[in-house]
C-alpha cells in the first residue's frame, strides 16, 4: 500500500531551451506539457526568467490556457520582482514559486534568502495570495530560512535539492548524507510549522528515491533530467518511470 501519494510537477523549461536554440516554434513547451499531463504528471511547472532565456510570456499564456482546459495546476516559477508580480497577477496561475535569479538574492547554496530579504518578499507574497495564487518559496533546508518562510505568509516551501544531487554526482557520499539529513530535518521542521513541503532541483532516476521517501514531502518538481532523458526514450516513458521510482520509494519508506 502506497504511503501518501507524492505529486510530480514536470518542468518543461528546457523544451523551450531547445526551441530557442534555433528560434521558431519547435519543439513547443506547451505540447510537452500536454504529453506530461497525459503521461501522469500532477502539474506543470515553468520558470519565466527575467531574461526570457527559455520560457516566453506567450508560452506562459498558452500553458495557463492548457492547464485551465485540462484542470491541471500550473506552477509558475519567478523572481520576486514587480515585473513578474504584474504578470502573475494577470495570469493567475494556480501556484507561484518564488526563486532567486540574481547572486544577491541567494543563500550560500542557492535557495532564496527569505531570512535576509523578508521585508521585500513579504509584500509580494501577500499580493500573489490576494490574487489567488498559492505561494511557495524555493529555499535551502536551513532552520533560519524555514522559520522565516513560516513567518512570511507563504503556505509552501520547496526545498532545494541541488547541493544533494551535486554531492552525489561528485561521489562525495559523506556530504550527500549530511545534506540528505538536513533535507529530512528541514522537511519535518517545515511541516511542524504548518508549511506544505515540496522538493526539487537536480533530481534524476538515480537520486530521486531518498528524497521521495521523505514522508513530509508531498511534491517533487523535476525538469532538466526528464527533458534530457526524453531525447533517448520519449517524455511519456521517462515520466512513467520517474513516477514508478517515486511511488516505490514512498512505498518502502
Ligand atoms: N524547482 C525549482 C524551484 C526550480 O527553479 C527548478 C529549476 O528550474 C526545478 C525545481 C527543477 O530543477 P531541474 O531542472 O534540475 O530538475
Amino acid at each position: 500500500m502506497m504511503k501518501g501519494h507524492i505529486r510530480l510537477g514536470v518542468n518543461i523549461d528546457h523544451i523551450a531551451t531547445v526551441r530557442n536554440a534555433r528560434g521558431g516554434v519547435h519543439p513547443d513547451p506547451a505540447e510537452g506539457a500536454r504529453v506530461a499531463i497525459e503521461s501522469g504528471a500532477d502539474g506543470v511547472t515553468a520558470h519565466l526568467r527575467e531574461d526570457r532565456r527559455h520560457i516566453t510570456d506567450d508560452d506562459m499564456e498558452r500553458l495557463q490556457h492548457l492547464c485551465l482546459e485540462t484542470g491541471m495546476p500550473l506552477n509558475m516559477e519567478m523572481a520576486a520582482t514587480d515585473e513578474m508580480l504584474d504578470i502573475a497577477k494577470r495570469l493567475k496561475p494556480h501556484a507561484v514559486c518564488l526563486v532567486p535569479e540574481r547572486r544577491e538574492e541567494r543563500t550560500t547554496e542557492g535557495g532564496l534568502d527569505v531570512a535576509g530579504r523578508h521585508n521585500q518578499i513579504m509584500p509580494i507574497i501577500r499580493k500573489l495570495s490576494d490574487s489567488g495564487s498559492r505561494v511557495s518559496l524555493f529555499i535551502e533546508a536551513e532552520p533560519g530560512q524555514i522559520e522565516a518562510a513560516a513567518r512570511s505568509g507563504a503556505s509552501v516551501i520547496e526545498i532545494h535539492t541541488g547541493a544533494y544531487a551535486h554531492a552525489l554526482d561528485s561521489a562525495d557520499e559523506e556530504k550527500a548524507a549530511d545534506i540528505l539529513q538536513a533535507v529530512q530535518t528541514g522537511a519535518a521542521q517545515g511541516a511542524a510549522l504548518g508549511l506544505e513541503i515540496h522538493a526539487g532541483h537536480g533530481l534524476t532516476f538515480s537520486n530521486v528515491a531518498d528524497i521521495a521517501a521523505i514522508r513530509e514531502v508531498v511534491e517533487l518538481n523535476i525538469g532538466h533530467f526528464l527533458i534530457g532523458e526524453s531525447i533517448f526514450s520519449g517524455l511519456d516513458e521517462v515520466i512513467h518511470k520517474m513516477r514508478r521510482l517515486m511511488n516505490a520509494a514512498r512505498d518502502m519508506a
